[in-house]
């Protein structure tokens, strides 16, 4: 099955102050899903954001909030961010023993459920729980901050997820120095959900980010019919 390639800006890179209307305007200006990147200064070296500020972006998008937990331990706050208006909740294959139970969890509250995993933990780790997947986030870099390199030997774990995915219903998202030139290398390998922080907000095209969406997405629709 193909699907369109969809764009999801990393609030990470945008102007924390002026939040609301970051996301005001990559919604206008053609993203597909907003990603909220959560870090907790333990699974990962640096701290971002919680619930509160998912309830506090809410009002500004009624577009897919993609809730990217990379906290441990994640089952306690899976019920404050869904209650806060999170769409998808995707959290670390390595966060924790009970992947399995999360997930269930992430459905159980009504939402659309993600695994992730960082770029030295192989595919075989959610091999067992496709079943409870709407969505799989292969990092293309180590997680704690944005502005770092797409690493090259992501493509053929992309490739190999793709695989793995096969027919079912579950996209494929890649997260980390998604920029014209690696979004194509991972919409080839068969991502269909670029995540981008840098290339959205601080892009080649300073200031319009909507300019810097469609770049994004053009060079990934070119690079699959290639
Ligand atoms: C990294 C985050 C990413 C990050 C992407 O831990 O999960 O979403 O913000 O930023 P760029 O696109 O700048 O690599
Ligand atoms: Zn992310």
């Amino acid at each position: 099955m193909t699907r369109p390639i969809l764009i999801a800006p990393s609030i990470l890179s945008a102007d924390f102050a002026r939040l609301g209307e970051e996301v005001r305007a990559i919604d206008v200006q053609g993203c597909d899903w907003v990603h909220v990147d959560v870090m907790d200064g333990h699974f990962v070296p640096n701290i971002t954001m919680g619930p509160m500020v998912v309830a506090a972006i809410r009002p500004h998008t009624a577009k897919v909030l993609d809730v990217h937990l990379m906290i441990a331990p994640c089952d306690p706050y899976l019920e404050p961010f869904a209650k806060a208006g999170a769409d998808i909740i995707t959290v670390h294959a390595e966060a924790g023993p009970h992947l399995d139970r999360s997930l269930q969890r992430i459905r159980g509250l009504g939402k659309k459920a993600g695994a992730s995993i960082t770029p030295a933990t192989p595919e075989s780790a959610i091999e067992h729980v496709l079943e409870r997947l709407d969505l799989v986030l292969v990092m293309t870099v180590n997680p704690g901050f944005g502005g770092q390199s797409f690493i090259p030997a992501m493509a053929d774990k992309i490739r190999r997820v793709r695989d793995m995915i096969g027919d079912r219903p579950i996209h494929l998202e890649v997260d980390g120095g998604i920029t014209v030139e690696t979004a194509a290398i991972a919409a080839k390998a068969g991502a269909d959900v670029l995540v981008a922080g840098s290339a959205v907000f601080r892009g080649k095209r300073v200031g319009d980010y909507g300019g810097n969406i469609a770049d994004l997405r053009d060079s990934a629709a070119a690079a699959r019919k290639l």
